[in-house]
């Protein structure tokens, strides 16, 4: 599927059962207005909040809803109706449609069609906050993107339940906005890796001409041609950044350790071994409006390196003289000329997170710490989720657990706001 034009598709909708349903109406009319032609598809608990006759007028055609109906299984058979559509929509997704989807369970219609297409979904989640960051709903929806299924949302704000968070569906025309991308983009299924997997048009190009610089993924530290010292950073949480800052219409330097992942598509990215090489790189890269140092930077590199490999001998094994590495992020915020109007840092602790944070960001002369905790029994370092706490001179903010790319994209928002604030 690459290239169709809104104007010309065919749009598959399931509902699901939530409140936000009724939104899921106005999207059906925004996208007929468009010029899209909508089939309709309610679960039982849909059929609670909206009438289906709502939707069958407003999309044109009859609802249907019941896997077991002859009329409809003759007229149109589940995997007929997914063979007709270009993009299958489902919105509300509720943590049960989610979890059903992501078990492959074919219990309804609804999950049958899911079950049995072979076209792409983009779902749009909606449910209370504490359901949304739960682990069992955090893992439905790291399998989901892990299939290629794309995400819209969910957005922060207050619920239909009093609580205040992420869950709130997506806007309808944020949501005709990501079924947009979705049918042009021209590869949406197989990308190589995680990151690169979820297209939300929600948040629009709120850095548009902004140059934005990330650091990412671990740094080598030679001892010899063949050893080096390095970590456990996979380089997730920086390549999403990246990802979701060019979303959000910025130009994008990623420099690299070295990582297994594929650079998100138009960022630019300038690989590098050395924390030595990361910071001269991502000087050259300036200037900058953002630089963001997601990177895990050794903090020492071995004095004298040998040309060659160190052999075993009698002498016993060689004693290694460490110094201290260039430390990059406090390096540009403490630039004369030509600092970055905004500068990030990170702060992985294993104790007294926010504490460490605190003094991470005066030594470092950063104007934002994300903190994140790496104590024993955590999976920051090469795990889909983090729970981060933002730590600025006068406030800590504790986020929920989130996908990494959830966290991303929330951090650019905040900081796309704060550039907007400073002018
Ligand atoms: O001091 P610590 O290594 O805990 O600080 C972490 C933060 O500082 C991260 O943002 C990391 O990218 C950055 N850093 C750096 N250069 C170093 C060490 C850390 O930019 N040499």
């Amino acid at each position: 599927m690459s290239g169709i034009a809104l104007s010309s598709a065919r749009v598959l909708l399931i509902i699901g059962g939530g409140v936000s349903a009724y939104k899921s109406l106005e999207l059906i009319r925004r996208l007929r207005e468009r010029g899209a032609r909508v089939r309709v598809i309610m679960t039982a608990a849909a059929k609670q909040f909206i009438a289906p006759l709502s939707a069958a007028a407003l999309s044109g055609d009859k609802v249907y809803d019941d896997l077991f109906s002859l009329t409809d299984e003759a007229e149109m058979g589940h995997i007929e109706m997914s063979r007709a559509a270009d993009l299958i929509v489902v919105a509300p997704a509720t943590a049960d449609l989610l979890a059903r989807m992501a078990q492959g369970l074919a219990n309804d219609l609804a999950s049958t069609t899911l079950l049995a297409t072979d076209k792409v979904a983009l779902v749009a989640p909606a449910m209370n906050v504490r359901m949304w960051v739960h682990p069992a709903t955090q893992r439905n929806v790291a399998t989901l993107r892990a299939q290629g299924v794309l995400f819209c949302g969910p957005d922060d704000g207050e619920m239909a339940c009093g609580e205040f968070g992420p869950g709130r569906m997506a806007e309808p025309q944020a949501i005709v906005a990501a079924v947009e991308a979705a049918l042009t983009r021209p590869t949406l299924l197989n990308l190589p890796m995680s990151v690169g997997k979820n297209a939300n048009a929600g948040d629009a190009a709120t850095l548009a001409g902004r140059h934005v610089i990330v650091t990412a993924g671990p740094t080598r530290e030679p001892i010899d041609p063949v050893r080096y010292i390095g970590n456990r950073s996979s380089g997730l949480q920086g390549y999403a950044i990246a990802q979701a800052a060019r979303e959000a219409g910025a130009r994008v330097t990623l420099v690299s350790g070295p990582v297994a992942l594929t650079a998100p598509p138009g960022v630019e990215l300038l690989r590098v071994e050395t924390a030595q090489e990361m910071l001269g790189a991502a000087t050259k890269a300036l200037p900058a409006d953002i630089f963001i140092g997601a990177a895990a930077v050794a903090d020492w590199r071995v004095e004298q390196a040998g040309e060659s490999k160190l052999k075993k001998n009698a002498a016993g094994p060689p004693a290694l003289k460490l110094i201290e590495n260039p430390d990059i992020v406090s390096t540009l915020a403490h630039l004369n000329s030509g600092r970055p109007r905004v500068v990030v840092g990170f702060a992985a602790e294993t104790e007294n997170l926010v504490e460490n944070a605190r003094r991470k960001l005066s030594r470092k002369g950063c104007d934002l710490i994300v903190a994140n905790s790496v104590a024993p029994g955590t999976t920051t370092f090469g795990g889909e989720f983090n729970a981060v706490q933002i730590v600025t001179r006068d406030r800590v903010e504790p986020w929920p657990q989130m996908g990494k790319l959830d966290v991303a994209r929330r951090l650019v928002r905040l900081l796309a706001q704060s550039l907007d604030n400073h002018i």
